[in-house]
């Protein structure tokens, strides 16, 4: 049975202040979960946020991090910055960093690996955009984006990944990929994942839907076989996420 994971993807909202306000309104509601909860906050709330949530059941994701150890990379976070601060998860190949700051596939392949050698639970972003999707290719386009990502990964380290699939034209646009369209895609993904590193691999890794998801389409899209989770943007700052996280109470 593969735990279901809930992700808030704060992006660039939250000063560290407002950071602390929104933890301390959301822990008493998220306490209970049996959901794997966690929050991706920009770097300079890491430390707030793991302050704020220490010794509870909610676990402090970046959403980003760079490859190289250390060094000469202005403006860069390293794996050890993030697990020295308490991060246990990381984001990266989201399509806002794709698309505004030009992430390339081979650049993310660089970062699931580095994370991994490091210990940390990558969650990988993919996904197509509306004309791929209406050019008919948005399944290749999926599984071009997870081949190279997890190039040179194992079958054992494949299965600590967690996989977010959000197609880009239902993110922060209120227009959700309906229940089926999702799960379509995230069997496709699993389907890869089982080309690549064979059944065991498959059924262990998580694959998320994001874009859009909210209180009000969760549990349909929760309820599909091949979604384990949640990548939240949007509703993931305010009260409403804590009904995402408890979507089967
Ligand atoms: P959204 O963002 O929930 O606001 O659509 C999801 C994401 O980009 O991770």
């Amino acid at each position: 049975m593969r735990k279901k994971i809930i992700a808030g993807n704060w992006k660039m909202n939250m000063t560290p202040s407002e950071a602390r306000e929104l933890c301390r309104t959301l822990l008493p509601l998220v306490k209970d979960a049996d959901t794997e909860v966690v929050f991706c906050v920009p770097a300079i709330d890491i430390v707030p946020v793991a302050e704020e949530v220490k010794g509870t059941n909610i676990h402090v994701g970046a959403e980003n991090l760079y490859f190289e150890d250390k060094g000469a990379y202005t403006g860069e976070i390293s794996a050890d910055m993030l697990l020295d601060s308490g991060v246990t998860h990381v984001i990266m190949g989201h399509s806002e960093r794709r698309g505004y700051f030009h992430e390339t596939d081979e650049d993310i392949n660089r970062k699931l690996r580095k994370a991994l050698e490091k210990g940390l639970t990558p969650i990988v972003c993919c996904g197509e955009s509306l004309e791929q999707r209406e050019q008919g290719i948005c399944f290749d386009w999926v599984r071009m984006q997870i081949k190279i990502a997890f190039r040179g990964v194992s079958a054992e380290d494949a299965k600590r990944v967690v996989i977010a699939y959000e197609p880009i034209w239902a993110i922060g646009t209120g227009k959700t990929a309906t229940a089926e369209q999702a799960q379509e895609v995230c069997k496709a993904i699993r389907d890869c994942i089982r080309e690549l590193y064979g059944d065991d691999t498959a059924e262990a890794i998580r694959i998320q839907y994001g874009g859009s998801m909210n209180a009000g389409n969760c549990r349909e899209l929760l309820a599909k076989p091949d979604i384990d989770g949640g990548l939240i943007g949007g509703a993931s700052l305010k009260a409403e996420f804590a009904e995402i996280v408890n979507y089967n109470k």
